[in-house]
């Protein structure tokens, strides 16, 4: 089973609607035994993806490939033999209390990711402390 874990912005010309993005997320993914968990603050995702191969490839093709992200960067790819993120087609989290274990599990699957992701992430994390 593949597992990858991205970070991206909104992009400037869209608007934020969960609703939309959980939407459509939780169809395909349910349609291609995908889960994980996507977090957001407004501005900002960490979506981490889990499921097999193929289908991780594909669904992460096409997100890459939607306008309404503007810079995606994949902060780890690795295989796994079960689930991290739950069971959950599309978990969603925004900040508050729940978001802290989030913040926790990604931060050790980040653990041996080159310095740049590494820091891409701790940025991620200090904006939505101050947020
Ligand atoms: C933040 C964000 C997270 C997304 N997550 C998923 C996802 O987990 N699975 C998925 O299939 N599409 C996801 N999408 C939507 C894809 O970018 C794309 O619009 C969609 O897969 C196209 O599906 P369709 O061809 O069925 O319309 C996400 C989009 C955004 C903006």
């Amino acid at each position: 089973m593949l597992q990858l874990v991205y970070v991206s912005s909104l992009s400037p010309q869209a608007d934020f609607d969960p609703t939309a993005i959980l939407a459509t997320s939780r169809a395909n993914n349910r349609r291609d035994g995908i889960t994980g968990l996507l977090y957001s603050d407004k501005a900002r995702f960490l979506q981490a993806l889990e499921g097999p191969e193929a289908e991780v490839e594909a669904a992460f093709a096409r997100i890459k490939g939607d306008a309404r992200h503007r810079a995606i960067v994949l902060l780890s790819r690795r295989t796994v033999d079960t689930r991290e993120f739950g069971d959950w087609e599309m978990a969603h989290r925004m900040p508050g209390t729940d978001a802290d274990r989030f913040i926790e599990r990604v931060r050790e699957l980040t653990a041996n990711a080159d310095p740049n992701v590494r820091a891409t992430f701790e940025g991620f994390v200090k904006v939505r402390d101050g947020a």
